[in-house]
């Protein structure tokens, strides 16, 4: 049945979910406190990058199945997708979650049902939204029903994803979760799990720390591999090989609101028992440092005075344009506390503050001493190493995603480096 949704939070995820259910037929107002980017919105224009986000988003208002506001609405349902991000002692900040709850409880009716698409840490429905929707003067769970449906698309594919991936729903009462899946089930195609609103908040960040602290062990296998003298890109892929084996990427450091994030939440939670969490994201949040480190010493075992790095990617995973909790940023900041002279570009990135950024360019490479690539954006792979070497100082290049093709760049006259390589090993052929 066709519902009426107010979606509360308009970034990232918000959006996209907003158009999306417009798209499949509902009447959606979309709220968000941010003036500018309402009143982009409800111009068509898009203050976030997202594959196919600007037709989707066009035939949403077109349809009038679209309205933006700064306020919520009367609805039949109400999204909550702001954010959830923690502050600079690694606590969680529930501040939006709260008071996104809070300015839907004027408006909520009996029989509605309010879902958190926030990844939230466990027990944050039962203890920050709950007492706020008590307001409402409903009783929660037979008159209000309220669930927790965490988000798990990939940005560069969300709509894809909205419509494949298998959704856990938490519901507060099991009527509240098999209202959350029917309501999802206008367009989801994967699974709806249903469960309890608490179990959901663990699964979602049980995830992302499930992958933080698996990334942690692929850095420390790289710092290892590099020591020896082994390229642990190629050692990783012969792992893999094994039926029950799946290592991950290393890399400049883990970033984004969410693998970089949610495993604070654990440790807040319990600080005695998430151990190996907290090393994990230590380890991490240590890689910026330790590729500063690593091109400053190619650099000065080459014997070049006062480099210049042209750092390649500033967003924090590839083919997108969030620079949030960006390794890349630590990196630029580390080799700048180096003393090396940095500029940074990225196709994908239109604004940021970081100095001196400019765009993909032949210009951009003036006079560098070597390239450090910290986001493996395609655009990358399509740079032509003849031209640049002839504007660059020195033809090095240092590839911390191991992304480009080694080969080209070594027939073109670089030096090619990897973060956990010491060596120019040649790639492993099957045979
Ligand atoms: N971006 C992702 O890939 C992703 C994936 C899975 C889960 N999540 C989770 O989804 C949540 C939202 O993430 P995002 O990336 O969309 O964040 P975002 O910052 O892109 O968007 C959040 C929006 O909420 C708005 N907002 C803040 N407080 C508000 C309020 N009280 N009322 C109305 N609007 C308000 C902000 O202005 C912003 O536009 C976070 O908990 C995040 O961890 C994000």
């Amino acid at each position: 049945m066709k519902k009426s949704i107010c979606v509360v939070g308009l970034g990232y995820i918000g959006l996209p979910t907003a158009v999306m259910f417009a798209n499949y037929g509902h009447k959606v107002h979309g709220v968000d406190v941010n003036e500018k980017a309402v009143n982009m919105i409800n111009n068509k224009q898009l203050h976030i990058e997202e594959e196919g986000l600007q037709e989707r988003l066009n035939a949403a208002i077109d349809a009038g199945a679209l309205t933006v506001g700064m306020t919520p609405k009367q609805a039949d349902v109400f999204v909550i997708a702001v954010p959830s991000p923690i502050r600079n002692d690694k606590t969680a900040n529930l501040e939006y979650v709260r008071s996104a709850t809070a300015s839907i409880v004027p408006y909520v009716e009996k029989g509605n049902l309010v879902i958190l698409e926030s990844t939230v840490p466990p027990r944050t429905v039962e203890d920050v939204m709950l007492p706020e929707l008590r307001k409402t003067g409903f009783e929660l769970g037979t008159e209000l029903f309220v669930s927790h449906s965490p988000e798990r698309v990939i940005p560069g594919r969300v709509f894809e994803e909205l419509i494949s991936n298998d959704r856990i729903i938490g519901g507060i009462t099991p009527e509240s979760a098999t209202m959350t899946s029917e309501l999802y089930r206008s367009f989801v195609k994967g699974q709806m799990h249903e469960t309890d609103a608490t179990t959901a908040e663990l699964v979602k960040v049980m995830e992302n720390t499930y992958r933080d602290v698996n990334i942690a062990l692929a850095n420390e296998l790289a710092k290892i591999a590099q020591k020896i003298g082994v390229n642990v890109w190629e050692a990783i892929a012969l792992a893999n090989y094994h039926p029950r084996v799946n290592v991950h990427s290393p890399g400049p450091g883990v970033g984004g609101h969410c693998i970089a994030v949610d495993p604070w939440f654990l440790v807040e939670l319990d600080p005695k028992e998430a151990q190996m969490i907290h090393l994990a994201r230590q380890t991490n949040d240590g890689m910026p440092a330790y590729t500063a480190q690593m091109t400053t010493d190619i650099i000065a075992a080459k014997g070049i005075d006062n480099p210049k790095i042209a750092v390649l990617g500033l967003a924090f995973k590839g083919n997108i344009d969030d620079m949030r909790e960006s390794p890349a940023v630590d990196v630029v900041q580390a080799l700048r506390n180096h003393d090396v002279a940095v500029q940074a570009f990225d196709p994908h990135i239109k604004t940021n503050n970081i100095e001196e950024q400019t765009q993909v360019s032949e210009e951009a490479f003036q006079d560098a001493s070597a390239l450090l690539i910290l986001t493996n954006h395609e655009e990358f792979n399509l740079l032509n190493p003849a031209d640049i070497k002839k504007v660059m100082k020195n033809p090095i290049i240092i590839d911390t995603k191991n992304c480009i093709d080694r080969m080209k760049w070594e027939q073109a006259g670089f030096d090619v480096y990897a973060l956990g390589d010491s060596k120019n090993v040649k790639e492993h052929i099957t045979k």
